[in-house]
């Protein structure tokens, strides 16, 4: 069988590896009265992110459509969204394709939730009619952490390793 040469490429970017990102620190940021988010990537290539939501009480994320597809895996506690009959535990893993509208509860019988989403794209929120009411997107996010970090003094550098 003839060998062939896989060369590592000088293009390709850096790795990313954080060895316990369940540490609570100020890399969370606040989410309202809802719970706390871990940014852990900002994929401003393709207009993607990947971030942990722990959040807890009686509170949902508005409704929103996805342009892209999200997945979740679940860490701790339950959740689900108000559209779907599936409850998320800890183990659970969810793939929600591009065009889905749902509304994140958590379960009121736990009462907390932790899970990691890899969302693909932007999302629009819409109230109960459907009519659009804000959008979040890949840069906007940044935007927000970037505004945390510099109130934190976690720095310009922390915020750009997150980004490929
Ligand atoms: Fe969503």
């Amino acid at each position: 069988m003839p060998m062939i040469n896989v060369p590592v490429s000088p293009y390709t970017r850096p790795e990313m590896f954080d060895p316990d990102v369940m540490v609570v620190d100020k890399r969370w940021y606040a989410l309202g009265k809802l719970g706390m988010v871990r940014p852990l990537m900002f994929d401003v290539t393709n207009g993607g992110w990947i971030s942990i939501l722990k959040a807890q009480g009686q509170g949902t994320i508005q409704r929103h459509r996805h342009a892209a597809p999200v997945t979740a895996w679940t860490i701790d506690g339950a959740w689900g969204y108000r559209e779907h009959d599936w409850v998320a535990r800890a183990g659970s893993f969810a793939y929600e394709p591009a065009g889905h509208i749902h509304t994140l509860y958590i379960d009121p019988t736990v009462g907390h939730m932790t899970a990691l989403f890899h969302v693909f794209g932007p999302l629009i929120y819409v109230d109960e009619k459907g009519d659009a009411v804000d959008y979040d997107d890949v840069f906007l996010r940044l935007d927000r952490y970037g505004k945390h970090c510099r109130e934190v003094g976690l720095g310009e550098d922390y915020l750009k390793s997150l980004i490929r």
